[in-house]
């Protein structure tokens, strides 16, 4: 996310092979200082890596058929799928109205393409067996960000680790396949800058290498935004993605994802598996522990609802929690339901939407200003979860707005004060 130099959520402690190194020799030498100094210790094996087999039918199906209920294709292109319809598709309407191609008069499409800043790309579900099915099983249940040029993230569905499971079965049903020998590290730290990589990418917690100012394949300008918005942060690769898919992916991107904003940069195979291996052994400096997010202190002065509904709930809210009657029937995810969602019935686009509650998991009609355990308003709290979640952590509120940029903290700050001084029109 742009405002917020990536976090994420910290992945799973994985042992380097120093620390298991050191490790090993901890155990042997102080039992026997003399024995360890005349013998030396032989070499310990890397850990062996089981390779990922094919995925249980039954599962692939299962998720096949998750993929449906969850509505993905309202975000993402996926081969073999229709994708959602224009008036649905959350990402494909915005796209058209940025490119002018919406019809509308060109007063509106010019007023819209000012306010639209999220949801505008996200990447196609292609060539996805690249991925490790059990890391994705893992970020599908608890999503964290990947591409720090993207202001949008995957949002926390409402998702068991088993659904998860069987979705990562259906996107990644095949057998890993074995690696090619490692390349030379120092080799791929070289080839790095050489190749301008860093141009694109992030790579938080390795050290900085500065790119070449010049790309080594000519790219026209929508390709390199395209590029540097959709660029992962390699921090995360090396848990995320399979060995050898790694290497063959770095030789030609567009082969194993057609239409992917990676370019294809000519690399002797050599290359690829010492840029392989930089990419994953790199040490990498520890992630900063997630912050505790502030609630503000109440403010002095009035707060109406005309100044809530234009700095927060008109501005992102309504656009998934609106009047289903306005919006012929559907009143977006948060209200009518959508991405697996059931109907929660929360308008927050008028004053009494926002009064008439949300519907609480028991099916019956609750407030969202009433205060949770700890004194903070509910709706107050699930948008200070927002701000948890992009910090990395996984609050127990689902952040609000779903999956996109927190609303600022002196915001919240405003909707808190207006809730405490009881709602003035
Ligand atoms: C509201 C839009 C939205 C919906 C609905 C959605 N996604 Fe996503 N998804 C995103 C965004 C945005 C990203 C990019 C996040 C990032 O890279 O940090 C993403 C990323 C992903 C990725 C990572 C792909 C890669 O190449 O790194 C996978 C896998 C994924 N989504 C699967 C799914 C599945 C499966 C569903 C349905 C269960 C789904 N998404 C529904 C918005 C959505
Ligand atoms: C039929 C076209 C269309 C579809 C489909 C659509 N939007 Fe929008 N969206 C718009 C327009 C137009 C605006 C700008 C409205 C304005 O200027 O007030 C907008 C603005 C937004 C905004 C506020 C601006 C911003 O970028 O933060 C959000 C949030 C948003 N849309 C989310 C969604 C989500 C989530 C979906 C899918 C559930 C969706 N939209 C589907 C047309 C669409
Ligand atoms: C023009 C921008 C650009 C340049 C330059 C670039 N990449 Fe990429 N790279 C991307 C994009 C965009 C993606 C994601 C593609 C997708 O998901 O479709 C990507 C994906 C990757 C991935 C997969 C990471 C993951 O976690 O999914 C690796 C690894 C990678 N690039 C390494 C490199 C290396 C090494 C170089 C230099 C030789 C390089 N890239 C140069 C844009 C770029
Ligand atoms: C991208 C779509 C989207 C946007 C934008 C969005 N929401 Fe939501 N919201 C949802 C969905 C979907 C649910 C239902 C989640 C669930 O059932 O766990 C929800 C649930 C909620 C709830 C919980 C209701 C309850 O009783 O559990 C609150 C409160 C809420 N949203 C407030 C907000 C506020 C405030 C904003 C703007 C800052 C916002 N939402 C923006 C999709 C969205």
């Amino acid at each position: 996310m742009r405002r917020h130099p990536v976090i994420g959520r910290r992945p799973p402690a994985r042992l380097s092979l120093v620390a298991v190194l050191s490790l090993m020799s901890c155990e042997t030498g102080p039992k026997d200082p003399v024995e360890t100094a005349s013998v030396p210790a032989p070499t310990p094996a890397a850990p062996p890596v089981a390779l990922e087999p094919a995925a249980d039918p039954a599962a692939v199906a299962r998720g096949q058929a998750l993929i449906d209920r969850f509505e993905c294709v309202r975000c993402h292109d996926i081969p073999g799928r229709e994708p959602a319809p224009l008036e649905k598709h959350c990402v494909r309407c915005h796209q058209d109205i940025l490119a002018g191609q919406f019809p509308a008069p060109p007063e509106t499409l010019r007023e819209w393409q000012g306010h639209i800043v999220h949801l505008t790309d996200v990447p196609a579900l292609r060539g996805t067996d690249r991925l490790r099915r059990a890391w994705l099983a893992d970020w599908l249940h608890a999503p964290h960000d990947l591409r720090p040029g993207l202001n949008s993230t995957m949002p926390r569905l409402s998702l068991g680790t088993a659904e998860a499971a069987d979705l990562a079965a259906a996107l990644v049903p095949d057998a890993e396949a074995a690696a090619p020998p490692p390349g030379a590290e120092g080799r791929g730290r070289e080839l790095f800058g050489a190749k301008s990589c860093g141009l694109c990418h992030r790579f938080t917690g390795a050290p900085n290498i500065a790119p070449a100012p010049k790309l080594p394949v000519p790219l026209d300008e929508a390709q390199l935004q395209r590029g540097l918005a959709q660029a992962p942060d390699l921090r995360f690769t090396r848990e995320r993605m399979r060995p050898a898919a790694l290497v063959a992916w770095l030789l030609d991107p567009p082969r194993h994802k057609p239409g992917t904003p990676m370019p294809k940069i000519p690399l002797e195979e050599a290359d690829a598996r010492a840029l392989a291996a930089y990419v994953t052994e790199v040490p990498l400096e520890p992630l900063p522990a997630p912050k505790p997010v502030q609630r503000l202190p109440l403010l002095d002065r009035r707060v109406t609802w005309a100044e809530v509904e234009a700095k927060v709930f008109k501005k992102t809210c309504w656009h998934c929690h609106s009047d289903p009657d306005y919006a012929r029937g559907d009143g977006g995810p948060g209200n009518s339901g959508g991405y697996g969602f059931a109907p929660r019935r929360l308008d927050l686009a008028s004053y009494t939407g926002i009064a008439s509650g949300s519907v609480g998991d028991d099916g019956k009609r609750r407030s969202v200003f009433a205060p949770l355990p700890d004194g903070t308003p509910r709706i107050v709290a699930h948008m200070l979860a927002r701000h948890a979640e992009v910090e990395g952590a996984a609050p127990e509120q689902r952040g609000m707005p779903l999956g996109l940029t927190p609303v600022p903290l002196t915001d919240i700050q405003l909707v808190d004060t207006w809730i405490a001084q009881g709602r003035p029109q």
